[in-house]
C-alpha cells in the first residue's frame, strides 16, 4: 500500500521535509488552505505534516481544517514549531499530533511519523469493529419491517430524557448507541418467535428472554462499548425485581437503563406491531404511570419521557390517527 503524506508549507519548508523523508512516501505537496482542502479530497492521505512556524500564517488554518471535520479528524498531524515552550503548547493546542524541531531532523521525523501511522491503524481498526456492531444491529431491525426506525427513536427519546434529568453528556452518548444496540441479541432469536403475532408460549419466551444477554456478549469485547454494557443486559428490568434477565431491585437498577427501557417501552407501545395496536401519546404515557404503580418503574422518569416525546413530537397525540390492529391483539410486547 502507498501512503501518500499531506505536506503543507512554503517551497523551502517542503523542500526540507522531503528531503528529511528521503522518498519513502508519496508527497502531495501544498502550500494555501484552499489547495489542502483540495488534497484531504483527491488523495485522501495517511498523515500531514504541516510548517506551524510564526512565518507560515496558513499552517493553524490548515489544522483547523483538518481536525474540524468528520472526515479528516483522526488524520494524524505533524507539525515543525518555533522553539520554546510556548510555540510547542501553541502547536498542540492547533491539532498537531507530534511537533518537532525545523528543520526537522530525519530519523527524528520518520520515527514520529511511524508512531503516527501505529496510532492511526489502531484505531482505524477500533472504528471498524463497532462499525460492524451498529451494522449488525441495523440487520436486526430489518429483520423485523414492524419496529422500522424504532433504534433510532428509542435514542434520541432516552437522550432528550438524559437532558431533560441533567445526566452527564458521555452518559447520553451512551443512550444513543443503546438505542441503537440494546436489541442487538435478537440476532440470535429465531425469527418466528419475533414476528410472532400473538402469546408467546413459556418455551418461546425464555429464548425471547435471552436477548439482553445475548447483547452484552456481542458488545462486551469492544472497549469503546463499555459503559453501554448496563443498558443492553438491564432494559427489561423492573424495579420491584421481577424482570429479566438478573431480577436486580430498586437502586441496583441504574437510572441510564431505566431511561432508555422507558423510551423502548414508549415506542413499542406508540407504533403499530403485528401484535398490538399502537396507544396516543397520554395513553402511553398512562400506561407507563400504571406500570409505575406496580413498582415496575419510576413515576419521575415516566414524566420525563412524557416531556422528552413532546418535545420531539414523537407519538401520534389523536386517537383517529391510529389504524385499527392488523391482527387480533394477543398481549402486550415490549421487546
Ligand atoms: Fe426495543
Ligand atoms: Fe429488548
Amino acid at each position: 500500500m502507498e501512503i501518500s503524506v499531506l505536506l503543507a508549507g512554503d517551497l523551502e519548508f517542503r523542500t526540507a521535509v522531503n528531503a528529511a523523508l528521503d522518498g519513502r512516501y508519496s508527497v502531495v505537496e501544498v502550500e494555501s488552505v484552499n489547495a489542502a482542502a483540495d488534497a484531504l479530497l483527491a488523495s485522501k492521505p495517511y498523515l500531514a505534516c504541516i510548517d506551524l512556524r510564526s512565518s507560515s500564517p496558513a499552517g493553524v488554518a490548515i489544522c483547523g481544517r483538518i481536525k474540524g471535520a468528520a472526515a479528516t479528524r483522526l488524520l494524524p498531524i505533524l507539525a515543525c514549531a518555533d522553539s520554546g515552550q510556548e510555540a510547542l503548547i501553541a502547536a498542540l493546542d492547533a491539532g498537531a499530533d507530534h511537533v518537532l524541531s525545523y528543520p526537522p531532523p530525519a530519523a527524528e521525523l520518520q520515527a514520529k511519523m511511524r508512531a503516527a501511522l501505529r496510532a492511526r491503524l489502531a484505531t482505524e481498526r477500533l472504528e471498524d469493529t463497532s462499525q460492524v456492531i451498529f451494522a449488525l444491529a441495523n440487520a436486526v431491525e430489518a429483520k423485523d419491517a414492524y419496529t422500522e426506525g424504532h433504534t433510532e427513536r428509542v435514542g434520541a427519546l432516552a437522550v432528550e430524557a438524559g437532558r431533560l434529568a441533567s445526566l452527564d453528556e458521555e452518559t447520553r452518548e451512551a443512550l444513543r448507541q443503546g438505542g441503537v444496540l440494546h436489541d442487538i441479541g435478537k440476532i440470535g432469536i429465531p425469527n418466528e418467535i419475533i414476528n410472532k403475532a400473538g402469546l408467546l408460549t413459556q418455551k418461546e419466551r425464555i429464548v425471547m428472554n435471552k436477548h439482553p444477554i445475548i447483547g452484552e456478549r456481542i458488545c462486551e469485547p469492544l472497549k469503546s462499548l463499555r459503559s453501554l454494557l448496563p443498558i443492553i443486559r438491564w432494559h427489561h428490568e423492573k424495579l420491584d425485581g421481577t424482570g429479566y434477565p438478573d431480577g436486580i431491585k430498586g437502586s441496583a437498577f441504574p437510572v441510564p437503563a431505566q431511561i432508555l427501557q422507558l423510551a423502548d417501552i414508549y415506542d413499542a407501545i406508540t407504533t403499530d406491531r403485528p401484535y398490538h395496536r399502537a396507544r396516543t401519546r397520554a395513553s402511553a404515557i398512562e400506561f407507563l404511570h400504571g406500570e409505575a404503580n406496580k413498582g415496575w418503574r419510576d413515576h419521575e422518569l415516566v414524566k420525563l419521557i412524557g416531556t422528552a416525546a413532546e418535545n420531539l413530537n414523537l407519538g401520534r397525540t389523536r386517537d383517529e390517527d391510529i389504524p385499527p390492529p392488523p391482527a387480533p391483539i394477543g398481549q402486550w410486547r415490549t421487546e
